[in-house]
C-alpha cells in the first residue's frame, strides 16, 4: 500500500467468541496495513461483538428469522454489501453459506477452518482428528465457493498430536496458529497479491497448486 492509498474495508461475520476477529482487527492497526476493519456482523448475539465494539468498530445482528434460507441469505449479502467491503472475512462463522451470498461477493470471501482442509470438512474437528489417531492436525485459510470448506486453499498451518492431547488442549494449539495465519492472507488480498479465478488461489502472479504454508511464510 502506497501512503495515499486508503486501507480496503474488510467485513468480518462471527458467531462465537472472536478471537480470530480479534487477531484480524490488531494487525489492522499497524501503521502499514492494507486493510481496515469497516464492520463485524453476526449471525447471533456473539461474544466477539463486544471486542469489536471495544475497538470502535460497528457491529449488527442479523439473525435469522425465517426458515427461508435465501431470503436469509440475500438479507445477509445486503448488511454486508452496504459496508462496502472489499473483502468478507468469516471467522468463527456457523453457518454455511450458499449461492444467494456466495455469488454477492465472487472470489471475495475467505474463511479460516481448524483442519488440513481437504481433510475435516464441517465440524468437530479436533475430535475426529484424535479419533482417527491422526499425527498431524492444523489450520487452513481458504477462498470460500459454494461447496462447504472446498474453495480454494492459501495458507495452511500443521501443529503435531501429543500423545494424550485432549480435544480442548488441540484446539487451542490449532487456534493460536489460527491467529497468525488469517491477517496475512488477508493483507494479500487487500496488496493485490492474491486472488482468487477460475476456481484457484492466485498468489503473486501464479496459481497455487497446494497451499502455502505458514511455516514458510512467517513464524
Ligand atoms: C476457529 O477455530 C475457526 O477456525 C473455527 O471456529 C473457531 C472460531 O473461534 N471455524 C470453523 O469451524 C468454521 N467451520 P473464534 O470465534 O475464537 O475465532
Amino acid at each position: 500500500m502506497s501512503a495515499q492509498t486508503a486501507p480496503d474495508a474488510v467485513v468480518i461475520l462471527i458467531s462465537g467468541r472472536g478471537s480470530n476477529m480479534r487477531a484480524l482487527i490488531e494487525h489492522s492497526l499497524a501503521a502499514d496495513s492494507p486493510y481496515r476493519v469497516s464492520g463485524v456482523l453476526a449471525d447471533r448475539p456473539a461474544g466477539g461483538l463486544e471486542v469489536a465494539r471495544d475497538f470502535g468498530i460497528s457491529t449488527q445482528i442479523l439473525a435469522p428469522h425465517t426458515t427461508d434460507r435465501a431470503a436469509y441469505e440475500r438479507e445477509l449479502a445486503a448488511a454486508v454489501g452496504a459496508l462496502s467491503p472489499a473483502l468478507v472475512a468469516l471467522a468463527g462463522f456457523m453457518r454455511v453459506l450458499s449461492a444467494p451470498f456466495v455469488q454477492a461477493f465472487e472470489g471475495r470471501i475467505m474463511n479460516i477452518h481448524p483442519s488440513l482442509l481437504p481433510r475435516y470438512a464441517g465440524l468437530h474437528t479436533h475430535r475426529r482428528v484424535l479419533a482417527a489417531h491422526d499425527a498431524e492436525h492444523g489450520a487452513t485459510v481458504h477462498f470460500v465457493t459454494e461447496t462447504l470448506d472446498a474453495g480454494p486453499a492459501i495458507l495452511q498451518s500443521r501443529v503435531a498430536v501429543m500423545p494424550g492431547d485432549s480435544e480442548a488442549e488441540l484446539a487451542a494449539r490449532v487456534l493460536e496458529t489460527e491467529h497468525r495465519m488469517y491477517f496475512r492472507a488477508v493483507r494479500w488480498f487487500c496488496e493485490h497479491r492474491l486472488t482468487c479465478a477460475g476456481g484457484r488461489a492466485w498468489f503473486d502472479g501464479r496459481a497455487l497448486s497446494a497451499p502455502l504454508q505458514l511455516a514458510d511464510v512467517g513464524k
